[in-house]
């Protein structure tokens, strides 16, 4: 019982008794053969490759019993033969993990082409060597062939026709052709063959001769027009072109976008100007071009070189040379014994006026205003009266000896003045003229004292004299 147990113990813990038990097992090699029961600790079991499987390098193929009772080995010391590159044309593979024996590649065609066959392969082993187990092909898809057309014809369309083939069409003569002359071969997503779009028309296109009411043609001037012709437009002056100037002969015969129309372009009321009026009433609107002649108010004159004619412009808006009309000018006024204070005389400047000391403004100001044809003072020119109308002296005092020019019935008023002159013999002493001053509001007086006509005798002294001393000398 007790070595039963034992036995039982020992089976359970080989590694005790220092041997191995079954070498370990690998899909890409085998121990040498035949197995046996146990081997001994420290041997080395030499494996072979499997078909298939060739030696890895560097790696060793023997396999140790080691003295715990376990088997040691390289991890993947035999590796899969390589199938090496599928060769498929118009078409490339793919893979997951490589390319060695037991590796599934899947394959897929190049654009335009369809594979026939399965899309897969596995690197499998025949008579010792490996090799892809499926190389399909990759067939060039396949196009129907091309629509046949009325009034026209394929060019070069008797083949067959593969991915990226093109056919082209024409259209026989008159007719024009509607759509794409060339259409090529291409794919679905189901990767059929289908041609790239349909087939070209081939149609009468007539579109009829455009015209546009006050516009004109600037290209395209032929009375026939068929598929894709244009015609361009302009306006004549004074319209805006609404639309779109360039229009196309299209398929359905028609003119596209719709033919443009030219609208008149109006200005709004006639402009007003301070210093001129239009010749002739215009309403609130006129056509572009229109030219209105203006005419200068009265005070104003037409300015040189200045056009009085208003034009209506093409973008609505009235356009005139700036102050065509310029202000007249007054005579240039004169004042005795004062002065004008003006900047100038031009039409409606008031110019103002002041006199001189010792005389009095009858009116101070005067404005140049319309006058006839022309432009002048709305006043006579004022003038500078003297001051102190009024006041009048007496008549002068008389002197002995002398006397004055003031005559008998002269009125002597206010800045008169008198001159004295004496007898023949006698001279003057003092003042000889006198002036006539304001004494107050009423009345004046003469500024001075009259002078004095002195001595008739001393004159004949003065005379006797050289003939007394004569007479003396000469002892008479
Ligand atoms: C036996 O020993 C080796 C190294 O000496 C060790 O790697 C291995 O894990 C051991 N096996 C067991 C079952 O103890
Ligand atoms: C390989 O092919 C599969 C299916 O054919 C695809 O899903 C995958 O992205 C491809 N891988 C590469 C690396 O091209
Ligand atoms: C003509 O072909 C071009 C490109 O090939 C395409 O974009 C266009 O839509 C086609 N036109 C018609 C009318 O089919
Ligand atoms: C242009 O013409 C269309 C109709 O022909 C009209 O509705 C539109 O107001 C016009 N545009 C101008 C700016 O006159």
């Amino acid at each position: 019982m007790a070595l039963r147990w034992l036995c039982a113990m020992l089976l359970a813990l080989p590694g005790v008794w220092g041997v191995c038990q079954q070498p370990p097992r690998f899909v890409f090699a085998e121990p040498p053969t035949p197995l046996k029961e146990s081997y001994p600790t420290g041997i080395e079991l030499r494996y072979k490759c499997r078909p298939g499987y060739v030696m890895a390098s560097g790696k060793s193929p023997k396999v140790t019993c080691l003295s715990n009772s376990s088997w040691s080995a390289t991890s993947d010391f035999c590796i899969g033969k390589s199938c090496g590159l599928p060769d498929i044309r118009n078409g490339k593979f793919n893979y997951t993990t490589n390319l060695l024996f037991g590796a599934t590649i899947t394959y897929t065609c190049n654009i335009g082409y369809r594979l026939v066959g399965k899309p897969s392969a596995q690197c499998v082993l025949k008579d010792k060597e490996v090799y892809w187990d499926n190389i399909p092909e990759c067939d060039s898809i396949p196009c129907s062939p091309p629509p046949v057309i009325e009034n026209g014809q394929l060019i070069n369309g008797d083949r067959d026709f593969t991915f990226g083939m093109a056919v082209s069409y024409s259209c026989d003569r008159d007719f024009a052709l509607i759509g794409n002359a060339t259409i090529h071969c291409t794919v679905d997503d189901n990767l059929e063959g289908m041609w790239s779009g349909p087939a070209p028309e081939c149609k009468v296109v007539r579109c009829e001769n455009p015209k546009v009411k006050n516009g004109k043609r600037l290209s395209g001037f032929g009375t026939k027009h068929t598929y894709k012709n244009t015609v361009t437009f302009g306006c004549n002056p004074g319209h805006l072109l609404n639309g779109s100037g360039v229009v196309t002969c299209e398929a359905d015969s028609t003119w596209k976008p719709p033919l443009p129309t030219c609208d008149p372009i109006y200005c709004g009321p006639a402009p007003q100007f301070l210093f001129a009026e239009s010749e002739r009433a215009v309403g609130d609107s006129s056509l572009a071009g229109t030219k209105l002649m203006y005419r200068c108010k009265p005070g104003y004159t037409a300015a040189h070189g200045m056009s009085s004619v208003v034009t209506c412009l093409s973008d609505g808006t009235w356009s005139a040379d700036p102050d065509f009309c310029i202000r007249q000018e007054c005579p240039h006024p004169m004042i005795e014994n004062g002065d004008v204070i003006a900047d100038n005389f031009l039409f409606e400047t008031v110019v103002t006026f002041i006199c001189h000391s010792g005389y009095e403004l009858k009116k101070s100001s005067a404005k140049c205003v319309v006058s006839g044809d022309g432009v002048d003072w709305d006043t006579a020119p004022p003038y500078c009266k003297r001051q102190f109308p009024d006041v009048l002296c007496g008549e002068p005092p008389t002197i002995d000896n002398g006397m004055h020019n003031g005559g008998k019935d002269t009125e002597f008023v206010h800045g008169s003045t008198v001159a004295y002159k004496c007898n023949d013999g006698f001279i003057l002493v003092g003042e000889a003229f006198l002036q006539c001053i304001a004494r107050d509001q009423y009345s004046g007086v003469w500024n001075k004292p009259p002078p004095e006509c002195r001595g008739g005798a001393n004159i004949i002294i003065v005379g006797i004299l050289p003939l007394l001393l004569a007479m003396l000398v000469m002892n008479i």
